[in-house]
């Protein structure tokens, strides 16, 4: 099993360029197979959870051509098998998008019931409704979500929760449906609308993508395209904290600077500076960080994905902050690691409240999730001596060359497998 080892301390300069988003790039895969023509994706983040749905669908029969790390080749026409099921597509929340795409193009799909991250309950009752709505007939059995449809039709869906996964998996089938489909309360995210794009690349009839009404009528085929990922504003956001939480000046770039404006806000409020350009932002922190508020909220909202991240530099700030998770029940498992790095950190319900401390100490900590392995690494980064972190099987779901990108600002960070490993890095940093 590998680790990070971090001797925090050090502040971090320099420029660091940001990778595709993978949450976006995990639906755009699953919708290249929806024509039978040859798709290109370019700016793909090469990562694991990235690699599973590779994996997943070359396994049903789709023509998987990798140019190199970052693009890759897609080819729908070969696929003979509507059954996705194997030990790793389990694991992967995304996987859910396979039951869109495969019953928009074939009307039949049986994929692994998602998994993910352990943030809470993450039910997908609100894609079935959708599905279901448009005509399939949708079971789950043997760990299996079956839907099948003599014929996708067109219709209203309202959904009943903001939910990015159902906006976008019902997007897709509804893309090659018959008639029209109006879906109502729509996840407003950024992937939302580059997953609306790229299937218009490929021919389809979608609008309203970014506002709550998305409007789609579905055509019967969709043909060929190339295409490039939006940038991952969730890793441009743990870089800026990151910055923040140690001290220093970065620039951040290849990202949209107006898909971070609820990051940057409470990095201001925070008290960094943080300046915009055209695709890239510049962060300014001189460590010392001042209390707020935060509530995560869908899109435009502050995001759930980075409210771990947020909370470990709140744990350095002067005064008392509150984190609110308003999207998942279980996001705050890696309050306990964090309190044995010195964090003063009480959770009531889904409220933490955060007294600041004046440092972090090093420890050995596990990484619970993706994004609360990144927070465990800022925290990691900033802290005194040095901290190991376990279980960063997790972190590598979704940053691409993490320790590298840190350690190319000036971060001392390493990626090891065994104890001798570590007693080198502690040698060679003492
Ligand atoms: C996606 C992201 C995840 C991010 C989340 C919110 C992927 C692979 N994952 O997850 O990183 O944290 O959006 O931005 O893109 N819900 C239901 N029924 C459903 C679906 C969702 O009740 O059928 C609830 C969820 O439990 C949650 C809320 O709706 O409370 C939002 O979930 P959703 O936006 O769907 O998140 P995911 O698609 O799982």
């Amino acid at each position: 099993m590998e680790q990070y080892i971090i001797k925090g301390g050090n502040q971090l300069n320099g420029e660091v360029e940001i990778g595709g988003a993978k949450n976006a790039a995990l639906a755009i895969l699953a919708a290249s197979i929806m024509t039978d023509e040859t798709v290109t994706i370019e700016n793909l983040p090469n990562v694991r959870d990235i690699n599973v749905m590779l994996q997943a669908i070359e396994e049903i029969g789709a023509m998987v051509d990798r140019i190199d790390d970052h693009t890759v080749k897609i080819n729908g026409s070969y696929i003979r098998d509507v059954v996705v099921d194997n030990e790793f597509i389990r694991r992967i929340r995304a996987s859910y998008y396979l039951i869109g795409a495969l019953l928009g193009k074939y009307k039949k799909a049986e994929v692994a019931l998602p998994g993910g991250c352990d943030i809470g309950s993450r039910p997908i009752d609100l894609h079935i409704k959708g599905f279901r709505a448009m005509g399939a007939k949708v079971d789950i059995a043997h760990g299996l979500v079956a839907a099948e449809a003599s014929e996708l039709v067109g219709t209203h869906i309202y959904l009943d929760k903001v939910s990015v996964g159902a906006t976008i998996n019902i997007m897709m089938a509804a893309a090659m449906a018959q008639g029209k489909t109006v879906i109502e309360n729509a996840a407003k995210e950024p992937h939302v609308v580059d997953v609306a794009n790229f299937l218009n690349s490929m021919g389809a009839n979608i609008r309203g993508a970014g506002t709550d009404v998305i409007r789609i009528v579905g055509v019967e085929k969709l043909h060929k395209t190339e295409y490039s990922v939006i940038p991952d504003q969730i890793e441009a956001g743990t870089f800026m904290f990151a910055v923040a939480a140690t001290g220093g000046d970065v620039l951040v770039k290849d990202v949209i600077p107006k898909h971070l404006e609820a990051t940057t806000a409470k990095l201001l409020e925070a008290g960094c500076k943080v300046e915009e350009f055209d695709d890239a932002v510049r962060i300014i922190s001189n460590g010392k960080l001042h209390h707020t508020q935060v509530t995560t909220l869908p899109y435009p909202g502050f995001p759930t994905d980075m409210q771990p991240q947020m909370a470990v530099l709140l744990g350095l700030a002067e005064g008392t902050s509150t984190v609110t998770e308003s999207i998942f029940e279980n996001r705050f498992k890696y309050v306990d690691e964090l309190t044995r790095m010195g964090a003063d950190i009480k959770v009531e319900s889904n409220i933490a409240i955060i007294n600041g401390v004046q440092r972090y100490t090093g420890a050995r900590v596990n990484a619970p999730d993706l994004r609360a392995g990144a927070a465990l690494v800022i925290a990691g980064l900033v802290a005194e001596g040095i901290t190991v972190i376990d279980d960063i099987y997790y972190i590598e779901r979704g940053y691409e060359r993490f320790e590298q990108k840190l350690s190319g600002i000036g971060a001392r960070i390493e990626k090891v497998s065994d104890e001798k490993e570590i007693q080198k890095f502690i040698l060679k940093v003492s």
